[in-house]
């Protein structure tokens, strides 16, 4: 496997540097939009940030192949892909809630190779490359060891659509709910993952999401010892439209409640 070292150290930086945009603008947003439903948000922060990122990649990779969560497509026939979510957490950046994140991810001919999710608010950098462990600042970081779902914390997060598999996904919630020590909805899926990795909590599920919302974070998780899934324990959707990260010694009671026949609207 190629060494991504020195796209490692780029990419760190350029989530500094995006970070401090949405820093800049946290508590002091000028402009809210709504996308695809009326809670979906925009800002000027996702904008700006976004727009760093992306040229500071043009600018160093022009032939590399861009996914961003606010711009079309850069599509290319360079083995790299970046995928890319410049505000992760919005609505909790609109409303103040310091619980959001840049997200950035490289893949090389369709493999998750590097991930980097930054939270400025809290200056914390996670970060992984393929096979070397995870980080959070200068620190590795791990799964957490509990052994059964009754001594587990669950985060998980809700889609924008109100449609019926999310009218269903509370009854998932309602019976997770009642069979661990609780459930969590922090509103950035980039930063559910990396909790997974450093130990906080034992799973996050969640359903509906897109590749910028998952890419570096699940390479985050698995670098720390994850075990990361469809909900049928099956590949991960590279699309997000389901996904399940364990410490792995809970997955299968997971996999278990997910794969039940009641809940399998979410498979259709
Ligand atoms: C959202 C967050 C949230 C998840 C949503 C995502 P955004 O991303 O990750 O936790 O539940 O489904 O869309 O819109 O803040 O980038
Ligand atoms: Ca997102
Ligand atoms: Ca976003």
């Amino acid at each position: 496997m190629q060494d991504f070292s020195e796209h490692l150290n780029f990419t760190k930086e350029i989530a500094f540097d995006a970070g401090k945009i949405l820093s800049k603008h946290f508590s002091n947003i000028s402009s809210i939009n709504k996308k695809s439903t009326s809670i979906d948000l925009v800002t000027n922060a996702d904008i700006e940030s976004e727009a760093l990122i992306v040229n500071s990649i043009q600018k160093k990779f022009p032939k590399d192949s861009i996914i961003a969560e606010e711009s079309d497509t850069k599509e290319s026939s360079s083995d790299f892909k970046w995928i890319i979510d410049p505000l992760d957490g919005t609505t909790n950046f609109v409303h103040n809630l310091p619980i959001f994140a840049v997200s950035i991810g490289l893949q090389y001919k369709e493999q998750t190779v590097l991930g980097v999710v930054y939270n400025p608010a809290a200056d914390k950098m996670f970060y992984a490359s393929i096979n070397n462990g995870s980080y959070l600042n200068e620190n590795t970081i791990h799964i957490s060891s509990s052994n059964t779902l009754n001594d587990s914390l669950i985060v998980t997060g809700f889609p924008y659509l109100h449609d019926d598999r999310w009218d269903k996904s509370f009854e998932i919630f309602k019976e997770i709910y009642s069979k661990t020590r609780g459930v969590r909805r922090l509103g950035a899926a980039a930063l559910d993952l990396c909790f997974v990795a450093m130990g906080r909590f034992e799973v996050f599920y969640e359903f509906n999401l897109k590749p910028w919302d998952i890419c570096a974070g699940s390479l985050i998780a698995k670098e720390a010892g994850a075990k990361v899934t469809d909900w049928d324990n099956k590949k991960l959707p590279y699309t997000g439209s389901r996904i399940l990260a364990t410490n792995s010694k809970v997955h299968k009671e997971m996999v278990s409640i997910l794969t039940k026949k009641e809940y399998n609207i979410f498979f259709n």
